[in-house]
């Protein structure tokens, strides 16, 4: 398992594979060309689950579980320390089940980083194999204590479980176990690039969590990230599965205009890869924008590296905001905006 993990990074640095349309191009932005503010008046700090940050970007969970996992969590978390920002780390099953490379999540502790995700999977709350431990509410705190997180995200990936060798395909009963978690902790619903529906945020917001990452289609496609896998083993049905479903899900852009209904915290990521997109998903009512396969090859290389590109991200939100006279985050939620192509037939 840590070599897979291992491999989805190599797989994400070295190949294309993010979906093939960009939904969050079709989000246009109106340009004000008498801004009366001051750059920097701007103010880009938010709130979220009770966090303050910086700035409204979270890195979402990524890795952990194997040696070289280390140095690329505690680049992301120092990055996120230094500009106030959110950050996860990737599935702690490893840690929490096999005790396997604690080191390399627990390194975020060293850093005082506003907001920390745990991470989970869903398909591990349930028994997979007879036999096969289970992540309870006690694993669960664990995974917590081990970063010392401000709330725990449980990934939703059955796109990815359905196309990898190694996948977890059982997801009857997730609900309620996610509802027993809820219930004494504070939980993330995440997806993993295949978006989450209105629908489901509900039943999810009724079992207790409080909040979404939506994490939709348009950005990394796991689906994608399998194929190459499934090539390099020579795994013909895999290969076809992960070709077939490579833009498979709900685009990134629709479920955050799904989700605004429920008013519930909502991180929008999926794609996002500049600061401009992190403008649009906050202008269709999101708390914050969420990046992973933007940042991953960054934070192999090193810190600097790392804080360089999120530096940019943040100043490209700047700018936006500049541009559209938004002094502050609530300021960039109500820009006037046109939203067009296929984001557009979708929402009709
Ligand atoms: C190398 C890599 C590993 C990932 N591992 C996890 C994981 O362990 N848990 C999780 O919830 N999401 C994981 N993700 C998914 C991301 O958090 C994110 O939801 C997804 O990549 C879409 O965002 P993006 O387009 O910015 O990459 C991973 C993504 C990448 C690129």
């Amino acid at each position: 398992m840590p070599d897979r993990k291992a491999e989805h990074i190599q797989v994400v640095i070295k190949e294309d594979v993010n979906g093939h349309y960009r939904y969050w191009d079709d989000i246009e932005l109106f340009h004000e060309s008498l801004p009366e503010i001051d750059i920097d008046d701007i103010s880009t700090e938010v709130e979220l689950f009770g966090r303050k940050l910086a700035a409204p970007i979270v890195i979402t969970g990524m890795t952990g579980g194997f040696s070289g996992a280390t140095s690329i969590n505690k680049n992301l978390a120092k990055a996120a320390a230094t500009l106030g920002i959110g950050f996860g780390v990737g599935s702690e099953r490893a840690a929490v089940i096999n005790g396997v490379f604690p080191e390399s999540y627990s390194v975020a502790k060293d850093y005082d980083v506003p907001l920390k995700l745990s991470n989970i999977g869903a398909p591990q709350l349930i028994e997979q194999k007879p036999g096969e431990k289970i992540i309870g509410v006690e694993e669960a705190i664990k995974a917590m204590e081990l970063i010392g997180a401000h709330v725990l995200a449980v990934h939703l990936n059955f796109l990815q479980e359905v196309v990898q060798p190694e996948g977890e395909r059982k997801a009857k009963g997730c609900l309620s176990k996610i509802s027993t978690l809820a219930q004494q902790l504070p939980v993330v619903a995440k997806e993993t690039g295949a978006g989450i529906s209105i629908d489901t945020a509900r039943r999810l917001k009724r079992a207790g969590v409080i909040g979404f990452d939506i994490s939709g289609r348009g950005g990394t496609s796991f689906a994608a990230v399998e194929y190459y896998r499934a090539i390099k083993r020579g795994d013909k049905l895999r290969e076809r599965l992960g070709r077939t479903l490579w833009d498979w899900g709900i685009p990134s852009p629709v479920s955050v205009i799904e989700l605004a209904p429920l008013r519930v915290p909502v991180i929008a990521s999926g794609g996002i890869r500049t600061g401009l997109d992190a403008a649009r998903a906050i202008s269709l009512g999101a708390d914050a924008a969420g990046v992973a396969g933007a940042i991953i090859s960054a934070a192999t290389r090193g810190y600097d590296e790392t804080l360089e590109e999120l530096t940019r991200l943040v100043e490209e939100l700047k700018a936006v905001m500049f541009l559209t006279g938004s002094r502050t985050i609530k300021d960039l939620r109500g820009v006037k905006k046109v939203i067009r192509g296929e984001t557009r037939l979708w929402l009709e």
